[in-house]
């Protein structure tokens, strides 16, 4: 073959090899092959040797010049490459910063201070403000002053958590408080009548059962004016659970026995299931709310109160029972809302 024809074979197989090139790898091995040290140029190249000096200038000159024009299209095939690299690369990674973000969750309030909040408010609405006393409290305020001797056998019923600390010769132990009532006195005891106080606050019983947790709530109602009668503690009570239960609600004060208050209540209210008329539920139609009562002058007097001069109620009623007694809320066990599960927890 002559000179010029193997030229042309080189030039035309270097085009069809070039045309499948898909990456700069393959690019290179083309390189190698055509272009470099042992390559097909090289071969062709070789054949300069035996021509003789004017014929060798002219085919050199278009050896060179198959070459250069090698050497461009792998040139332009690389920048090719590397464009078409980058166009899928915009594709590949890019981010539509237009698109909504992912919102991380943020959580709720707890179904213990949403109810909180919505019983301090019904209150407030009838001038009761919230205070919160002690949870570790002198036996003076949970028991003494309030008519339960250290030997009363009513103190059994609270399950005192006591502390461990140094005995007063006058307020006795320390201990967590069973109830809000220990608030009662201290509030009289600031001397600012009349008193229309709501004290929300954590309780502490020795007792953990489906409708127990030992630590609980409380919500203490305490009003202290001159002329306060039962009519008033029905009427506050009406009021209470008609706005937090529902208009449909009743109230019923059964007699019952407190050492603080004379005389004293249990409050029911008709059952949400049925609407009072008795289910298994209820029974007879109504559930337990809490105590109340109208303050024993004692305790009154405890609070350096004048018993002649006013008359007082109170009541403390466990919040999460409230809670789960509402509408809707069939809670088949108390401690499951201090379990911390957020499945349970998302729900209210
Ligand atoms: N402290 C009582 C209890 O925990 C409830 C109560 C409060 C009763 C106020 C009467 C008056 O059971």
């Amino acid at each position: 073959m002559s000179f010029k024809d193997e030229l042309q074979t080189l030039k035309t197989s270097f085009e069809g090899d070039l045309g499948s090139v898909a990456d700069s790898d393959q690019l290179e091995a083309l390189r190698v092959k055509y272009l470099g040290r042992k390559s097909g140029l090289q071969d062709v190249m070789r054949l300069l040797k035996d021509m003789s000096v004017d014929e060798r200038k002219a085919a050199g000159q278009e050896a060179n010049e198959a070459k250069r024009s090698m050497e461009i299209a792998v040139e332009a095939k690389d920048l090719e490459l590397e464009r078409v690299r980058l166009e899928g690369l915009a594709t590949e990674e890019a981010v539509d910063i237009t698109l909504p973000g992912i919102a991380p969750p943020v959580g709720h309030l707890h179904m213990t201070t949403t109810a909180i909040r919505e019983i301090e408010a019904i209150f407030a609405r009838l001038g009761f403000t919230r205070v919160r006393h002690p949870e570790v409290e002198w036996e003076w305020y949970a028991f003494e002053t309030l008519r339960v001797g250290p030997d009363h056998p009513a103190r059994d019923n609270w399950e005192t958590f006591f502390i461990d600390a140094p005995t007063d010769d006058k307020k006795g132990k320390m201990v967590l408080t069973p109830h809000t009532t220990n608030g009662d006195v201290r509030e009289m005891e600031r001397g600012d009548l009349p008193i229309r106080m709501m004290n929300i606050n954590k309780t502490y019983r020795r007792q953990s059962d489906v409708s127990h947790v030992p630590m609980f709530h409380q919500f203490e109602g305490l009003l202290i004016d001159e002329g306060v009668t039962v009519t008033d503690l029905k009427g506050l009570f009406d009021h209470f659970a008609k706005e937090y239960f529902g208009p449909e609600r009743e109230i019923r004060l059964r007699p019952h026995h407190f050492r603080f208050t004379e005389p004293s209540f249990e409050v029911d209210i008709s059952c949400g299931l049925c609407q009072g008329i008795g289910c298994r539920m209820c029974k007879d139609g109504w559930v337990e709310l809490g105590g109340a009562g109208m303050l024993h002058p004692d305790v009154l007097r405890a609070g350096g109160v004048d018993p002649e001069k006013y008359s007082g109620l109170a009541f403390g009623w466990g919040l999460e029972r409230t809670v789960s007694m509402r509408a809707g809320l069939n809670i088949s066990d108390l401690r499951t809302m201090y379990s911390g599960d957020v499945r349970f927890l998302q729900q209210f």
